[in-house]
């Protein structure tokens, strides 16, 4: 038999709405997907909530659970204190649909906007070949689930609103993939620079810290991104020696 937990989720639209109190029995094991489910089975059979796999891979369920970005289905029950409120909202960065549903379309707007990978020609021996350490690299960007949880939580976005002059942590992920990326032909960093709006990152590192993948989104992709960005546009010598060089050198 288990406990009951005092829940109090977010209920409402884009219209508005408010925090609305559940008591449910909680089971051994239970994350806050399943406490969420069990309140739409007993109590409130209209309550809104996105899900897939129920294995942190999907990366539907993001909503905040005590004011924090988290993925209800990784979020373990018994990691509250014992007679914890908990409160359950949806992501705050983005428009509201209903009850824990937001609209993460603009996510896939701006994923449109990135140039895809461009292979460069085959050596003169017919083969493409990339070391070891270049593969791990790009390796991690490649874990991202697009939760959103760093965009959500990335004050750039969230409080300043910069939803059009900035891509977000997420898409500087995605990004430093490709650049990084020894066999990749394109050029984005003109993109990242002037309409990604990089430089409004002020590495406060948040969004590695909501990361369910533990990408180090701020010191493997962001800050590197930003050096490149540096050299490019502000550093005289590095800009004379990549036009000598090459765009990508
Ligand atoms: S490190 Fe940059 S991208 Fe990440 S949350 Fe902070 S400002 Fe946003
Ligand atoms: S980088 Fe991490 S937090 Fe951001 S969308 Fe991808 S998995 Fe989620
Ligand atoms: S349901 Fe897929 S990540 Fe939570």
């Amino acid at each position: 038999m288990g406990n009951k937990v005092h829940l109090r989720i977010y209920r409402g639209d884009a219209s508005g709405g408010e925090m609305k109190d559940y008591h449910v029995e909680v089971d051994e094991g239970m994350v806050v997907l399943d406490v969420v489910h069990r309140v739409q089975a007993q109590q409130a059979p209209d309550l809104s909530c996105r899900w897939n796999c129920k294995a942190g891979k999907c990366g539907s369920c993001s909503a905040e659970v005590n004011g924090k970005p988290k993925l209800m289905c990784m979020t373990r029950m018994d990691t509250f204190k014992p007679g914890e409120v908990i409160t359950i909202q949806p992501l705050q960065t983005f428009p509201i649909v209903k009850d824990l549903v937001t609209d993460v379309l603009w996510n896939y707007g701006v994923n449109k906007k990135i140039p895809p990978f461009l292979p460069k020609p085959l050596n003169p021996d017919g083969s493409r070949r990339m070391k070891q350490y270049e593969v791990d690299r790009v390796q991690e960007f490649r874990k991202c689930i697009e939760c959103f949880l760093c965009q959500d939580v990335c004050h750039v976005l969230r409080n300043h609103g910069k939803h059009e002059e900035f891509f977000g942590p997420r898409f500087m992920v995605r990004t430093a993939g490709l650049e990084m990326h020894p066999l990749d032909d394109e050029d984005r960093l003109k993109l990242i620079h002037e309409l990604g709006g990089i430089g409004y990152c002020n590495i406060t590192k948040c969004c590695t810290e909501v990361c369910p993948e533990d990408i180090r989104i701020t010191d493997n992709a962001i800050i590197p991104l930003k050096e490149r960005v540096a050299d490019r546009y502000y550093d005289p010598l590095a800009m004379l020696i990549r036009k000598l060089r090459g765009k990508k050198s």
